[in-house]
């Protein structure tokens, strides 16, 4: 029943106020076309991090699993309309944890927003990473992080949800960084995300 209800109410929402995009569809469907999940987040939790992105005025983002490139679409456009840029994305293909220790040894200028949805059960060493890599005043959110509320069960030996709790307790540890989780419903179940912001 609910989730018939979060989907009607997801579709509303997404009429009225995000709209249809040819550039976001087409991403969706070369994913599902290379047999990738329906995980991508959905439109408006995408336009969400793409108005974050705007609000900070985020001109370097930093995506830890990116899959068929949805919500990378998302939040480049926020860059790409300060920028005019045609051209403001990089991708790097592999593991996240030996790609963040390359890309941290080119010592990268700051970056401005980090967007955590990759394997779960690295959620504690991506967050540590981003904290290496962001700004003083940086945005971190991370993707994932109520799992149908599992995330509560403390029992559970599921290795994502581990996964989160362990990441919650480095940020409830970490004197850095001001945090909090709020749960979603929508077209993509129950769920929720992490928004923490990194002391200037
Ligand atoms: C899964 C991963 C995601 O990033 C997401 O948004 C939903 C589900 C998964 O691995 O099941
Ligand atoms: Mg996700």
């Amino acid at each position: 029943m609910s989730q018939t209800l979060w989907t009607t109410v997801d579709h509303y929402l997404n009429a009225q106020l995000v709209g249809d995009d040819p550039v976001l569809e087409a991403a969706l469907t070369a994913s599902a076309e290379a047999g990738l999940p329906s995980i991508a987040v959905a439109p408006n939790q995408g336009k969400m991090l793409h108005l974050l992105a705007q609000a900070i005025g985020a001109r370097r983002i930093l995506e830890v699993g990116t899959r068929g490139g949805y919500s990378t679409v998302w939040l480049a456009r926020a860059n790409l309309d300060r920028a005019g840029l045609a051209a403001v994305a990089q991708v790097r293909i592999g593991p996240g944890l030996d790609s963040l220790p390359k890309l941290a040894d080119e010592a990268p200028a700051p970056f401005d927003l980090v967007f955590i949805d990759a394997d779960k059960p690295s959620n504690a060493d991506y967050f540590a990473w981003a904290l290496k890599l962001i700004r003083p005043g940086g945005v971190i959110i991370v993707d994932n992080v109520v799992r149908k509320g599992t995330v509560a069960d403390p029992a559970s030996q599921d290795a994502n949800v581990l996964g989160v709790r362990r990441l919650l307790d480095l940020i409830a540890a970490e004197p850095r960084v001001s945090a909090t989780a709020v749960q979603t419903v929508g077209e993509k179940g129950h769920d929720g995300f992490i928004m923490a912001v990194v002391a200037n």
